[in-house]
């Protein structure tokens, strides 16, 4: 028989400068290696939306068997998705979703429930009052969108004051600067929530250059093993919230589409709190 693998899948990644999308094609690689049958083609935007519309395109025009997309942004992205999947093929949305429903299936964590869960946490250490710094995800991509209204809604009615907002864009040396006109702003800072641990780490290294990173408290979003997790560990960061990749999960979803079964709508990935006090004993769920 032919060394050929059956299926091609193509893979469209936003940016594979961040650790997080590095780590995500990386579950995605071990996944499809287990399947001999199974290809994959991946390709990085580099957090280029109009690039990432051409992959999309390129590999829809290359007959993949299924498209994986992780959109960088919502809107400009939902065109060529949907015309792929009016089209007839496949095509699995990770972690940031697009507008209506023109995929097959969409594989993330619930970012609000994420959010919801961060404030609450962040409610509790306050006290129920004072000032917080939001580092944003970048506010046309949908974790960003989630990961703050489920913040607001679990800090409305408490004492807590956004006292300072800014979109770092999911970037880290964003996340700096704006920390920085945050620093130079406000003269007690209780806590920084920001929306990924790139963010929370570049708000730790801005408050630290300004000797105030004693004053305040950083909540990051992702608790990769070696980022989030280890600043857990290393006491940079006081807590992060585990965002799965779903790089394996799409991969066996793929299979299943491949053997003619039916997938859902949504697959919903769970998360995990990663503090301190249990980050030795693998932190703790959310529910
Ligand atoms: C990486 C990243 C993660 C974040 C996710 C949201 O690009 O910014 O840090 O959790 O994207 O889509």
């Amino acid at each position: 028989g032919s060394k050929k693998a059956r299926f091609v899948i193509g893979m469209s990644q936003c940016n594979l400068g961040e650790p997080w999308r590095v780590q995500m094609n990386a579950d995605i690689a071990a996944a499809a290696k287990e399947h001999p049958d199974i290809e994959v083609i991946f390709k990085d935007a580099q957090n280029d939306t109009l690039k990432q519309r051409a992959h999309v395109e390129e590999l829809v025009a290359a007959k993949v068997d299924v498209l994986f997309v992780s959109p960088k942004e919502a809107q400009p992205l939902t065109e060529p998705i949907g015309k792929a999947f009016d089209a007839g093929l496949p095509v699995i949305v990770l972690d940031r979703a697009v507008l209506g429903e023109r995929y097959t299936t969409f594989i993330g964590a619930d970012n609000k429930k994420i959010g919801r869960a961060a404030g609450e946490w962040i409610k509790k250490v306050l006290g129920g009052k004072g000032k917080v710094v939001e580092l944003k995800g970048l506010m046309t991509s949908t974790p960003g969108q989630d990961r703050s209204a489920g913040f607001r809604e679990a800090i409305a009615g408490s004492e807590i004051e956004i006292a300072f907002e800014a979109d770092m864009k999911w970037l880290e040396p964003e996340a700096r600067k704006e920390m920085d006109s945050a620093l130079a702003r406000l003269p007690k800072i209780d806590l920084v929530y920001a929306h990924n641990d790139p963010g929370a780490h570049g708000a730790y290294l801005a408050a630290r250059a300004a000797g105030r990173e004693k004053e305040m408290k950083f909540v990051g979003i992702d608790a990769l093993p070696h980022e989030g997790v280890s600043y857990v560990e290393q006491g940079i960061l006081d807590a992060t919230f585990q965002y799965p990749t779903g790089g394996r999960e799409a991969v066996e979803t793929a299979l299943r589409i491949l053997k003619g079964e039916s997938v859902p709508k949504t697959i919903t990935l769970g998360s995990r709190r990663f503090t301190k006090d249990d980050v030795k004993k693998g932190g703790e769920r959310i529910e």
